[in-house]
């Protein structure tokens, strides 16, 4: 059976959630959260709607601060860190709904990635920038406006920012949602290409059956909390996982 809250020993994991809450106003939306990725893992976190799981992402990244608890990134104390001093220090994230520069193109989008997020600067920001779109497919729109794109190639642009940033755990939030099957597969390859560099990934999908293609381990939460943490086969049949995507199908 997948035990929830199953922690990483100290010294292997590169990020850490401890005792992490976050209420907005009266609205409890994470309940003392425990949740750590080591080095290079890639964890997938699955979870009915509503059930917390952007928040513990934003939360993780620093764009919402924690109500209780504790974040730990690359051995530091981040709790009261910006996403911004996160960002720099190697943890890098993809937005839910793509949010590209409008009015700039997308080799222009991942350069200002490059630099704000990866502090490089020059020929350097424009390699890493060229590597990041040619990791993500995205070479051959590089002078494209990112506005004019459509829905895959506005989230391959998401991940090609976020890595452009140069991260060791990158959070990915639903960029699988909304493709075909064959739109699918090319992300794959993208995301395991991602793998092969040794970053860490914690990736929030709806599309179970595109996640378990990645990840190795599943967490899955429900009403703030994480229910479940374990291998993906040993989650995906957990009672209490089942239960709670009673009536919203697991696909
Ligand atoms: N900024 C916010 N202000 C107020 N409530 C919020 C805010 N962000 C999220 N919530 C609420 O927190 C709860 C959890 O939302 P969250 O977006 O984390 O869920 P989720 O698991 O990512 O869902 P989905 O699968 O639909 O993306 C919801 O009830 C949501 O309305
Ligand atoms: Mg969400």
């Amino acid at each position: 059976m997948a035990r929830a809250s199953e922690q990483l020993p100290g010294d292997r994991s590169i990020l850490a959630a401890e005792g992490v809450s976050k209420r907005f106003g009266a609205l409890r939306v994470l309940e003392q959260v425990d949740f750590a990725v080591a080095a290079g893992e890639a964890v997938g976190i699955v979870g009915p709607n509503g059930a917390g799981k952007t928040t513990l992402l934003n939360v993780l990244a620093g764009a919402y601060a924690a109500s209780a608890g504790t974040v730990r990134f690359r051995g530091a104390n981040v709790t009261s860190s910006g996403a911004a001093e996160r960002c720099r220090l190697g943890l890098a994230r993809s937005h839910q709904v793509p949010r590209p520069f409008g009015g700039m193109t997308v080799f222009e989008n991942t350069l200002v990635a490059a630099s704000a997020g990866g502090g490089l600067r020059g020929a350097t920001a424009c390699e890493r920038a060229l590597d990041s779109l040619e990791l993500c497919g995205m070479l051959r729109l590089a002078n494209r406006r990112a506005e004019s794109l459509g829905l895959l190639d506005r989230k391959r642009l998401e991940l090609a920012r976020a890595l452009a940033t140069g991260p060791t755990v990158l959070l990915l939030d639903e960029i699988g949602g909304g493709l075909t099957d064959a739109e699918a597969d090319e992300l794959v390859g993208a995301i395991l290409g991602l793998r092969e560099r040794g970053i860490a990934l914690v990736w929030i999908e709806h599309l179970v059956h595109v996640l378990v293609r990645v990840v190795t381990r599943l967490v899955c939460m429900d009403a703030g909390r994480i229910i479940a943490d374990g291998a993906p086969e040993a989650v995906m049949a957990d009672a209490a996982v089942i239960d709670a995507y009673l009536g919203q199908g697991v696909a």
